[in-house]
């Protein structure tokens, strides 16, 4: 599957940096050639023994090698790749190639590289979430720098949440799918919203809609088909997970809310589902029982709205943020209006009045509206739809790259 690609690997500090080993010895099994920078900080925790041993090629240390730079050369090192990759990114790492540092041989290759390069970021939660090191992600995504992870669960230090590096084996699925795809959403995280949700009025009834998740389900599938990182969220639907996404089940829009919340940072967010405007205002502890001949009267409340959330995340804002307009009469002026309520970058607005068959359907018919304006979009299914969509991303993303 690797066979002739020629990867450089650059082993940040870290102690995720044993996973960079096993990484080696799958690209290695995998028929790629492996050449590893270890900067300061990733010596102290592998040897260049171990890196010279698995790769079976030379390591590279110090950019003040003379013998070094009369052999290969920095600029030789970063070009003789066809993909660059960080794991373990730190976030002094990032945290320089943001700023376009170039002081060790790491930061100096990477400066100098004309190949893509994808990292795999590991750091404690804290420094993760740091508003400083949001704005490097921010920042490398912009300049389309692919990233892997990281994940969540425990961590070196002792504590709980995200920041953990992504697994060897995921990070060599993104490299294997950076090569088999061209993979042009590689590495980047996107977020989808998808089906009803369920707004409770006692244990056993609820307030739902019709959405079924299709074209939702469909979405997440398309983007990471084309190796996005794919977070879906979906209310209860009957569509299967998709798989190579993370599917995270929710019932309710708060619980929409709070997991697209969690979610972040993302690049792209799509919200494609039919969340519930309002909910009961109480929820009966206990199943209602008739009580007298008058029917219970039901309070509403409004509920969060999700897409206006994200794009008044400020710096964690989705670089591109989508929604959907459903709208039964004026449907792109509706939409047009939508999106500036909304706040988001484009809007796909369908036609869900009773005889369209759109919702809960498998076709659907869609005007894509941005700021240049309305684009109408040929009938197709909503596979189709989705796999357009999701193109339409890598090209916006790709032109904003650069
Ligand atoms: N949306 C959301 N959270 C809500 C309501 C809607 O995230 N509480 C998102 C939907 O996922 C969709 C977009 O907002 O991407 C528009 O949804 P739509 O139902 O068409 O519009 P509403 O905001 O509900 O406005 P209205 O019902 O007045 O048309």
């Amino acid at each position: 599957m690797l066979a002739g690609k020629r990867i450089l690997l650059i082993i940040s500090g870290g102690i995720a940096a044993y996973k960079a080993l096993e990484l080696i010895r799958r690209l290695k099994d995998r028929g790629a050639a492996v050449r590893a920078i270890l900067t300061r900080g990733g010596a102290e925790f592998v040897t260049p023994l171990s890196v010279a041993a698995l790769s079976g090629e030379k390591v590279y240390t110090d950019l003040f090698s003379l013998t070094d730079e009369s052999e290969m050369g920095h600029i030789r090192l970063s070009r003789e790749a066809d993909l660059v990759v960080v794991a373990p990114a730190s976030a002094d790492l990032m945290a320089k190639m943001a700023a376009g540092m170039a002081d060790d041989l790491a930061t100096t290759a990477l400066l100098a590289t004309d190949k893509p390069v994808m990292i795999a970021p590991a750091m404690n939660t804290m420094m993760w979430q740091h508003p400083a090191t949001l704005a490097n992600i921010e920042t490398l995504a912009r300049r389309g720098i692919l990233r892997v992870g990281p994940g969540a669960g425990d961590l070196a230090c002792g504590e709980v949440g995200e920041g953990r590096m992504a697994e060897p084996a995921d990070i060599l699925a993104a490299i294997e799918t950076y090569f088999r795809t061209g993979a042009r959403l590689a590495g980047r995280a996107a977020l989808v919203t998808s089906g009803p949700t369920h707004e409770a009025i006692d244990p056993v009834r609820f307030l739902a809609n019709r959405s079924s998740g299709r074209q939702g389900h469909a979405i997440a599938a398309a983007l990471a088909a084309l190796g996005a990182e794919v977070h879906l969220v979906s209310g209860p639907t009957a569509e299967p997970d998709p798989l190579g996404v993370r599917t995270t089940h929710v019932q309710s829009a708060r619980e929409m809310l709070d997991a697209c919340l969690a979610a972040l940072p993302v690049e792209v967010a799509v919200c494609a589902a039919a969340v519930a405007d309002w909910r009961p205002a109480e929820v009966a502890p206990a199943k209602m029982k008739k009580t007298g001949a008058a029917a219970p009267k039901l309070a509403l409340v409004a509920n969060p709205d999700i897409l206006k959330t994200l794009a008044e995340a400020g710096n964690r804002r989705p670089r591109l943020l989508i929604g959907f307009a459903a709208e039964t009469q004026d449907l792109i002026r509706n939409a047009i209006e939508k999106r500036k309520k909304k706040g988001c970058d484009w809007i796909l607005a369908n036609d869900v009045s009773p005889g369209t068959g759109i919702f809960g359907g498998a076709e659907n018919r869609v005007h894509l509206i941005t700021e240049a304006g309305a684009e109408d979009w040929e009938p197709a299914s909503k596979r189709a739809i989705a796999d357009r969509l999701a193109q339409r991303i890598a090209d916006h993303l790709q032109q904003s790259a650069a």
